[in-house]
């Protein structure tokens, strides 16, 4: 009896692991990998059969591993992407359509999805659009302008079509556009639903660079975040945070705000070893202090 009972216990126990280890591991919506110098994070959204729609509990991931990326003194700067065809559809609407005002305020819905607007290291967002059309409206959109430079194929889509389903942008699309590419072009695309591709965004400051079609997007944008790995991590810091005042306050305190960052980085070492390699003709070595 006990014989025929030991195996069975064991088989029994070795299949209620298997099944507990099948349900803990649902797809992460969310991967990351570490770039060949090891100094970049490269950021990936994980949900290519839905393009990349955006949800809370991609957020909830997405948030996650930028702080994590944040605090991890080896990483220099980010890389989000969505691949190598789309960066991110809109937010999933069918989650949303029953949705009531009282839940909505109470539980601050879209709240947690400003995050990455937060971060404090370089963030470079790449945009694909490779044969794909209906990506990068909504949501995607504005995840994608909470990247600090946006490089995006010339094949990418960008628009705010919320006024299609009676709503406005929630995710700082109404701020962040007007602040990168005007009031005018704003309200045409979030009134009037006009879609751009990549090439218009770079034109109209939207994007930093357009890469052809049949480029990827995301090498492109580890390239830039190489070269800024490349620089002392606190006048990158430092440069972001100041570049970022200017979409948030009046000129003179934007000026001012500049000014006492400057100041202050002459307590650095980095401005000693940088400013001494410049004359000695030779190359800096960063301390990041
Ligand atoms: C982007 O849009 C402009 C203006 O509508 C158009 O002239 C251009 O051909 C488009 N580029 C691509 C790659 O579709």
């Amino acid at each position: 009896m006990l014989v025929t009972l030991r195996p069975s216990v064991a088989a029994r126990s070795a299949l209620k692991q298997a099944a507990r280890a099948m349900s803990t591991q649902a797809e992460p919506l969310v991967l990351t990998r570490r770039s060949d110098s090891g100094k970049v994070e490269i950021i990936q959204l994980n949900r290519p059969k839905a393009l990349n729609a955006l949800s809370s509990p991609l957020f909830n991931e997405l948030n996650a591993a930028m702080e994590k990326a944040d605090n991890d003194p080896e990483v220099r700067a980010i890389v989000l992407t969505g691949g190598d065809k789309v960066f991110a559809a809109g937010a999933d609407i069918k989650e949303m359509k029953d949705k009531e005002f009282a839940d909505a305020y109470k539980n601050n819905f879209l709240g947690t999805w400003g995050k990455v607007g937060t971060i404090k290291k370089p963030i470079v967002g790449a945009v694909a659009g490779y044969a794909v059309t209906n990506a990068q409206l909504g949501g995607g959109c504005e995840l994608a302008m909470m990247a600090d430079i946006l490089i995006c194929s010339e094949k990418a889509t960008f628009g705010q079509p919320e006024i299609t389903l009676g709503i406005i942008p929630g995710g700082g699309g109404t701020q962040r556009l007007t602040g990168l590419i005007g009031k005018s072009r704003t309200m045409d695309m979030v009134l009037a639903n006009r879609k751009i591709n990549g090439t218009e965004a770079a034109q109209w400051g939207l994007c930093a660079r357009v890469v052809p079609a049949e480029q990827s997007v995301t090498e492109e944008a580890v390239k830039i975040a190489e070269q800024i790995a490349k620089f002392g991590q606190v006048a990158a810091i430092a440069g972001k945070e100041t570049v970022n005042a200017a979409l948030e306050l009046p000129l003179q305190e934007g000026l001012r705000f500049e000014r006492r960052i400057f100041q202050a980085l002459f307590a650095t070492k980095d401005q000693k070893e940088g400013m001494a390699a410049f004359a000695e003709k030779r190359k800096p070595t960063w301390s990041d202090n």
